[in-house]
This record gives C-alpha cells, structure tokens and sequence, in this order.
C-alpha cells in the first residue's frame, strides 16, 4: 500500500510532536508553520521548545526526507490524505473560552486550497461543536468539496510526548464515515498493538473526551492536594493515604501526588473550558467548577506557607527557589505555581534567588524584576536562609540533606514537592516543610 501523506497546520507543541512520531513510520509529514523566525528555526533543525528526544526524532525524520517544513500550505495540503489542524487555542481574554480564531482561519485556508478527498483533523483542545463548524465553514467556502472532518484529540504529557505518542494507551477517533475512518484507522496502525487501543466514537463525543480526560486527571491531582491540607490539620500522612488508595485497582496510583496546585498549558485552560461549555450546554459542572476554585486558591496560598516557614515575615531573608517550571523535563511556565510564590516573597522584602534547569529564560518575563537567576543550584542555594522547592527536577531529588545544610546559612526548608525524606532532612538539622506530612 501506498505510503500516506498528511499535511500539518502548526508547527507548535502538538503539531511537532505529531508530525515528528507519524514520520518516524512510513508516513510522509507536511509541517506548515507561518511564523518566519520558528520556520527558519525548524529548517535548520532548532526545535523552540524543548522535550526530551524531539529534536533527535525531528532529525531523523528529515534525513530520511518524511518530514518537511514549510510555509506553503496549497502545496502540503494538495494530495494529502489527512490535514490535522494543529494550531494554537489560547485561552480567550474574559471569558475564559478557547480562541479558536487561529482555527478557523487555518480551516478557511485549506477548504480553499485542497482539490481532492481529504479527513480534516482537529488535534488541538477545542470546544465541543467546533467539528461541526469546520464542516460548515468547508462547505460554505468551498461548496461541495470531498472532505470529512474528524477530531483526534491529542493526550501528551509535556516531558514525555514522544513516549505518550508512541505507546498510547488509546488513540481516539471521532468522525462520521468509515472513509475517514479507515485513513486514520491506517496512519495510526503502526502504533497499535490492542484492537481496544483505537477508539471510534462521534465527532462531538471525542471533542468531549479530551475534556473529560484532562478534567478528571485535574480532579485527581486536586483531590490528593484537599486531603493534603487535611492530613496536616489532623497529624496524617497524605502519602501514605495516596499509597493506600491508590493501590485499589479501581482508583489507580497516578495524580495522586500532591503539590503547589496543577498548572501547565492544559489542566488550567481544559478544566476552565469545560466549566464554560457545561454552562452554557445548560448542564454545569459544580465539580469541576470547584476545581478551578480550589486549584486557583491553593496556587495563591503557597508563599502564605513559606512565610510561616520563616516565623512570618521573609523581609530581608535570602530565598533560595529550586524548580520554575509548571513540571519537571519542560521549559514551560504557563500557569506555573512559582510565579505567584515568587511574587509575593519579592513583594515581601526577601531576597529570591531562582534556578530552574530549562525553565529561566521562559520566567524571566512573569517573574519580578529584581530575581536573581542562578545558573547552578549550588548558587542558588549558598547562603540562602531558606529553600523552597517549587518543581520536582531529578537533579533537586538528588540533594542530600548534609549538603542543603551545608550549603544554607538558615535552616528552613519548603518542599513542596515532597521530594525530601523529611526524617533524613530533620535529622540533618532542617526545619522542614512538605506537603500533608510535615511533623509539626
Ligand atoms: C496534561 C495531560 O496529562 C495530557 O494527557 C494532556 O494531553 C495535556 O495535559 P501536562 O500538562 O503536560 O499533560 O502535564 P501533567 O503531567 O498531566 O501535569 C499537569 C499538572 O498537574 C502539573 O502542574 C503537575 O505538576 C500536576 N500534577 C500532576 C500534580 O500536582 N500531581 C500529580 O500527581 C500529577
């Protein structure tokens, strides 16, 4: 059979990463980036963001001539059998919404330019509805052009996309024909090894299952963060309460560790679109809507603990913050829980100096002005009267408590990420501060 083509509008988070694995197999990937600055950049094999394996697997796809980037998309899309629309669905101001206008004018583009049968995909988060307005707005540019329109939701965890990618634990399809069908069907089949991996539903119902996905995962992470705060009110221990539950088969251990609050481009984007679309659907979602609430409230609250860490006031003290970033294995700050923690230390009158692994250049424009950035942990840490760690890089896990001691003139530390053995970091001499388990 004959390889199959597909054209990708984005050359962003998804569409890179998509592109880059479909390439790896014997697909033929049409990347269409607008921008100048990253299409010079992907040429010239630059990847502008960073995920563990990308750029090697970008290169790979290239040398063997699958992937491509380009900015004509008539010539990507022309001959294509899929064309995904991978392009940004920035929260919108206000109102909380997706923007989908990038959406619809990549939709627009491609009715106009595609001259025979082809699955228009959707792989970005978009509101349940949006296939059916992609239809219309095909048949309205483009009358009685041979297309149909299918949504593929994507479930990549930054960090570890391509593995997400490539061992799925399902590949959900939605669309109406079984021509459609049976394209995506194909260009998925080298990564299937159970026919129960690959899921065929509506159009509407896979729109609603990457919501639903990403809403409950956020629930989970919430829920295990309540039963934190709990556990430190009545003297439990909240990992060993994930530990327990999580071993029941029909709640599973995963998301089950507490922190500052969930943020990243996903959880905080999906969870507040599902919260508007279930509004207006006239079938509100109170539980995801105190989600929202909860994870909002926690994210703000975290230097309410490192102050009274340091005896309640911070003005003055040296803070060592270790981790910017949203998640390890990322450079991705959006809606990261250091941003509100360091903030308020600098607003306090502490001295915060940061060290993240990747993250730095992407915080230098939420964080205040007068953060002092560390290109090594060690300078970071040195003098410091207090640590915080804000993310859980491998690199913090590998701290002993003897060197943190070592290193601080102070003694406090805030771990919110659980990362440290409180005992071992008690016995070393520290104050130390996790989350739902801190002997107090
Ligand atoms: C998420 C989904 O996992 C993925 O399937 C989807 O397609 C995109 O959104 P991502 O945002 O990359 O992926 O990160 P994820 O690993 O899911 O973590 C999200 C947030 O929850 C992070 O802030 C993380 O720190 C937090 N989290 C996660 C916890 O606090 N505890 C956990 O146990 C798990």
């Amino acid at each position: 059979m004959e390889a199959l083509k597909i054209a990708m509008i984005g050359g962003g988070y998804v569409g890179l990463v998509s592109g880059a694995c479909f390439s790896a197999f014997d697909t033929e990937v049409a990347v269409v980036e607008a921008d100048p600055a990253r299409l010079a950049a992907l040429r010239e094999g630059r990847i502008p963001i960073y995920e563990p394996g990308l750029t090697e697997l970008v290169a790979e796809g290239v040398a063997k001539g699958s992937l491509s980037f380009g900015d004509d998309l008539k010539a990507a899309v022309q001959g294509a059998d899929a064309v995904f629309i991978a392009v940004g669905t920035p929260t919108r101001r206000g109102d909380g919404h997706a923007d989908l206008t990038y959406v619809y004018a990549a939709v627009e583009q491609v009715a106009r330019c595609l001259n025979g049968y082809a699955v228009v995909v959707t792989k970005s988060t978009v509101p349940v509805g949006t296939g059916r307005r992609i239809a219309a707005i095909i048949e309205h540019v483009a009358p009685g052009l041979d297309v149909d329109v299918a949504s593929n939701p994507e479930f990549l965890r930054e960090g570890s996309a391509i593995a997400d990618f490539m061992q799925p634990d399902r590949v959900v399809v939605g669309c109406a024909t079984s021509r459609a069908r049976d394209v995506l069907g194909r260009l998925y089949a080298p990564l299937i090894t159970r026919a129960e991996q690959m899921i065929y539903t509506g159009v509407e119902t896979a729109e609603l299952i990457k919501y639903a996905a990403n809403s409950f995962l956020a629930m989970k992470v919430t829920f295990i963060n309540e039963m934190a705060d709990l556990s430190e009110k009545l003297g439990a221990n909240v990992m060993e309460v994930a530990h327990a539950i999580g071993l029941d088969a029909r709640i599973g251990p995963r998301f089950l560790q507490p922190g500052p609050g969930f943020g990243g481009s996903c959880f905080p984007k999906d969870t507040l679109a599902l919260v508007r679309i279930a509004q207006e659907a006239g079938a509100p979602s109170r539980l995801i809507e105190a989600v929202v609430a909860v994870n909002d409230a926690r994210k703000a609250s975290m230097s309410a603990r490192v102050i009274a860490a340091c005896g309640g006031s911070v003005r003055g003290a040296t803070i060592a913050v270790l981790g910017l970033t949203f998640k390890p294995d990322t450079d991705d700050m959006r809606d990261s829980p250091s941003v509100p923690v360091v903030a308020r230390l600098v607003e306090d009158g502490a001295h915060v100096r940061v060290h993240d692994p990747q993250g730095m250049d992407q915080a230098r424009p939420l964080l205040p002005p007068d953060v002092t950035y560390c290109d090594s942990i060690e300078g970071a840490l040195g003098g410091a009267d207090a640590l915080v760690v804000v993310t859980e890089w491998k690199a913090f896990r590998n701290l002993t408590p003897e060197a943190i001691r070592a290193a601080m003139a102070g003694n406090v530390v805030v771990d919110l990420r659980n990362i440290f053995d409180p005992a071992a970091m008690v016995a070393a001499g520290l104050r130390y501060y996790g989350i739902g388990t801190t002997p107090r």
